[in-house]
């Protein structure tokens, strides 16, 4: 099974990412976090993506549908996936379509977390990271246990410099102008559920698990 989360930068597509790939046994394969990587890793892609990412644009189309496509390919095996924040424009979305049949696999459905502008922006300034896990947290929403360190692997936790207010704008205006329009892309192949994102983490959980439920029962029925 393979399930596309959208939403807008901050809406907590990782936060859930990591519960859903927990609850129904899916790989959680992150854009975001792949090219971070390779920054932190200092390779010639993370170079070429750095100053896209920088500054709230999307990197170009051919060079994240090559590495996410390869991704996927490389961990064949590990069954089904969660992608978090891939596809991310329709080109994107028509690239996958296309490379998935190749090996008996498609998008089985896609969920889009709902959180508006102001929100997003509260939630991504608190947020902190750990470097080592990539677990997230938030200043007052989800705080560690101890400030300033990670609960998992006590790594110090880091502020992603994409994360400043004036960033965050531009991530929002990148977002409504080129991923927004896959929801119709999505809801035209009636593979679109949206859900509200401005519960508690628990609440946005349950919602997209029921979503995902009714998926597989409709499965069953087939
Ligand atoms: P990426 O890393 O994908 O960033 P994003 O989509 O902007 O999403 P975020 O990671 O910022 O937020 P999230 O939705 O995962 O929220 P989170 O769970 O952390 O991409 C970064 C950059 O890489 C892009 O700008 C682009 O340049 C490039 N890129 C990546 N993919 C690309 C692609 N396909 N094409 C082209 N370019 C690409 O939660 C946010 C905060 O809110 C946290 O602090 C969390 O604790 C808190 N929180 C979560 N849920 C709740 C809740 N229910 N209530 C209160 N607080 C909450």
């Amino acid at each position: 099974m393979i399930l596309v989360l959208l939403g807008p930068p901050g809406a907590g597509k990782g936060t859930q990412a990591a519960r859903l790939s927990q609850a129904f046994k899916l790989h959680h394969l992150s854009s975001g976090d792949v090219l971070r990587a390779e920054r932190q890793n200092g390779t010639e892609l993370g170079r070429q993506v750095a100053r896209f990412m920088d500054v709230g644009e999307l990197v170009p189309d051919d060079v994240i549908v090559e590495v996410i496509l390869a991704r996927l390919e490389q961990e064949r095996a590990a069954g089904g996936f969660l992608l978090d924040g891939f596809p991310r424009t329709e080109a994107q979305a028509r690239s996958l379509d296309r490379a998935l049949p190749r090996s008996g696999r498609k998008v089985a459905l896609t969920l889009s977390i709902d959180v508006p502008d102001g929100e997003v922006v509260d939630r991504i300034t608190g947020r902190r990271i750990c470097p080592a896990c990539n677990r997230v947290y938030h200043v007052r929403y989800q705080p560690p246990a101890s400030e300033g360190t990670c609960d998992d692997d006590g790594s110090p936790l880091v502020h992603r410099p994409d994360d400043t207010e004036e960033v965050v704008r531009q991530r929002l205006r990148a977002y409504h102008r080129q991923t927004e329009p896959l929801e119709a892309y999505y809801h035209r192949q009636g593979k679109y559920t949206r859900v509200d994102g401005t519960g508690s983490v628990e609440q946005v959980f349950e919602q997209l698990s029921a979503a995902v439920r009714e998926h597989l029962a409709r499965l069953g029925d087939d």
